[in-house]
């Protein structure tokens, strides 16, 4: 059993993740300045579990707080969320989000390698991609500079991972190129808290249903697609979160730096989310059809067989549990972990 240290573990997919590596059996120390969330969610990790983790307040951009961590828990492995993840926003405060996801990865590689830690797990996205491939997507593809600035920092740090692991044959890393991660914990206890409007569907959808946005907007329905709404490969965060589990011991096993898509290789239109959230949660979303977003790809999806085979991963759950789970959790809290 390992200790790790998880950047960004209290928000979405780090609390998650924190639960499956507790159950597993490893320790956890959470590094997060709760940017972008809240201390209740590891409270909950805690509760849910019946273990503790360790947490610590800080930001990955500042090198004597992270080396204090470092210095005062003999870590194995680090696993690193942390992040800024608006596309939007990206746009607009570029030099936030370089700081942010690029000069807090350096600074936590630096921090790394002072520590004599070389393996590293990094979350990073099906955006790599860029808009050319064809899908489904398969990890040895040419990657290609993302059309938005939130996208480039996620290539430029798989970049830099790459270069550091020819480098240094210590080092052992992961590259996670998640789909879309939706859904929550079956308990209702932890799930997606966006702060303000949110960017993506999933939460959007949930707070029409809640009855905190009026109704849903579908961005275009005139795509090369089957029914005209954007294709995407949603993933439930509990497979996604287990997918960590598994890719941090593999890493601790091996030397190099591997790429690995974690989707669930199936397409879902935006149109199928809407219909199956209204079946299977019976509630009606109210829904208007507004133009295109800008930047929106038709559709992309994941070959997720290297996952399969090298890791074990096989994502468990339906598109059904998906929505039933992303309600559950904003039914039982319907302003967050604010309520
Ligand atoms: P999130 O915002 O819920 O979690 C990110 C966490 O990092 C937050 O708790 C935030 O407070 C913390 N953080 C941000 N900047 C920090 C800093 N400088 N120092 C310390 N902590 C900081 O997001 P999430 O959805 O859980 O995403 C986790 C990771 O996965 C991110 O790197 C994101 O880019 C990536 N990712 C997410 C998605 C998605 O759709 N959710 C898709 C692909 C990749
Ligand atoms: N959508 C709507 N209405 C909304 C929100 C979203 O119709 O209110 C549509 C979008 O147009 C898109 C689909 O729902 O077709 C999914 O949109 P999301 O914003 O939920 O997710 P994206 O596929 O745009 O974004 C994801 C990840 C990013 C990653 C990006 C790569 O969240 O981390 O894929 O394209 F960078």
């Amino acid at each position: 059993m390992a200790k790790i240290l998880v950047t960004g573990g209290a928000g979405y997919i780090g609390s998650h993740t924190c639960v499956e590596l507790l159950n597993a059996g490893h320790e956890v120390i959470v590094f997060d300045n709760l940017s972008n969330s809240s201390e209740e969610s590891l409270n909950r990790v805690q509760q849910l579990t019946n273990k503790t983790l360790v947490f610590v307040q800080g930001d990955i951009r500042f090198e004597k707080e992270l080396d204090q961590v470092f210095q005062e828990h003999k870590i194995d492995a680090v696993i690193h969320f942390a992040g800024l993840k608006a596309v939007g926003e990206s746009q607009k405060i570029p030099l936030t989000y370089f700081d942010h996801n690029i000069a807090g990865s350096i600074q936590l590689m630096k921090s790394m390698e002072k520590a004599g830690v070389f393996t590293l797990v990094f979350s990073s996205s099906a955006t790599v991609y860029g808009e050319l491939n064809p899908s489904p997507y398969q990890e040895d593809m040419p990657l290609s500079l993302p059309n938005n600035n939130y996208g480039y920092t996620k290539l430029m740090i798989e970049q830099m991972l790459q270069k550091i692991a020819l480098a240094e044959m210590r080092w052992s890393i992961a590259l996670l190129r998640y789909f879309n991660p939706v859904g929550a914990h079956q308990s209702g206890q932890i799930g997606e808290d966006p702060q303000g409007t949110p960017n993506n569907l999933m939460p959007y959808v949930t707070q029409v249903a809640i009855g905190r946005r009026e109704k849903l907007s579908i961005f275009g329905s005139d795509y090369p697609t089957a029914d005209g709404t954007c294709e995407r490969d949603f993933i439930h965060v509990v497979d996604l979160a287990k997918a960590h589990v598994l890719a941090v011991t593999n890493r601790l096993d091996q030397q190099g730096c591997r790429a690995w898509n974690i989707g669930t290789g199936i397409p879902i239109s935006v149109l199928q989310i809407k219909e199956t959230f209204e079946k299977v949660n019976r509630i009606v979303i109210p829904t208007e059809f507004v133009h295109r977003r800008v930047g929106d790809l038709a559709a992309f999806y994941a070959d997720a067989s290297r996952a399969k085979n090298e890791l074990g991963w096989r994502p468990q759950y339906t598109l059904e549990d998906m929505l039933a789970d992303s309600w559950n959790w904003q039914k039982q809290n319907p302003n967050g972990y604010k309520s």
